[in-house]
């Protein structure tokens, strides 16, 4: 598919089919994310397949808000950084989520459906450490956000879009 048609027609898919992802595709899509830029070429990303039902029940259990769906994708990814890795923490979550669009991208190149799922604020320290423990994350790894993936079984209706006008300013605002 054409990079900018990709770009365009990419929307948020909450309900998949069964069917599994085959693991040439999800290396595919973690290709993609690494391929990212990232602050002083640091790569700090770290990307954690999970595929278990009773690991997604224990996150959607942990993260119930706009995510029950997870449980019902052949894959998540939970997107994180190592710390141990960073060269500015003022850059840890834009890092990740360069690589986050990559993956988004990837997968709907590939015919997949998937959706970001968010909210791990530190406003909420609870859920980043009933996540860590799901995922048995080491201290130094920090989760940013999920990707729920799988063939899609829906199709979004369309979106309301800002107007260009809104949102370019040329030269100053
Ligand atoms: C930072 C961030 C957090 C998000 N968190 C969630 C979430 O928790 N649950 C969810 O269903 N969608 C989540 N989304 C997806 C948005 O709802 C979605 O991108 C938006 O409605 C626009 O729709 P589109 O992706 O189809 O263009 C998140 C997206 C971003 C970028």
């Amino acid at each position: 598919m054409d990079a900018l048609k990709c770009i365009n027609t990419r929307r948020s898919i909450r309900k998949y089919k069964a069917r599994k992802i085959p693991a040439d595709i999800v290396k595919k899509l973690i290709v993609a994310g690494m391929n990212a830029p990232s602050s002083f070429n640091s790569q700090p990303w770290v990307f954690i397949t999970v595929t278990k039902k009773d690991t997604m029940n224990k996150i959607a259990s942990v993260k119930s808000q706009r995510s029950q769906f997870l449980k019902t994708a052949p894959l998540l990814i939970a997107c994180c950084y190592d710390e141990s890795r960073s060269k500015s923490p003022a850059h840890d979550l834009e890092n990740v989520a360069v690589a986050v669009e990559n993956i988004l991208l990837a997968a709907h190149a590939l015919g997949l459906g998937a959706c970001y799922i968010g909210g791990f604020d530190p406003k909420f320290p609870d859920i980043e450490k009933s996540m860590s423990k799901a995922l048995k994350l080491p201290k130094k790894i920090k989760i940013v956000c999920l990707i729920s993936l799988g063939y899609p079984d829906e199709s979004p209706k369309s979106k309301t879009m800002r107007k260009i006008s809104e949102v370019l300013r040329k030269e100053h605002y």
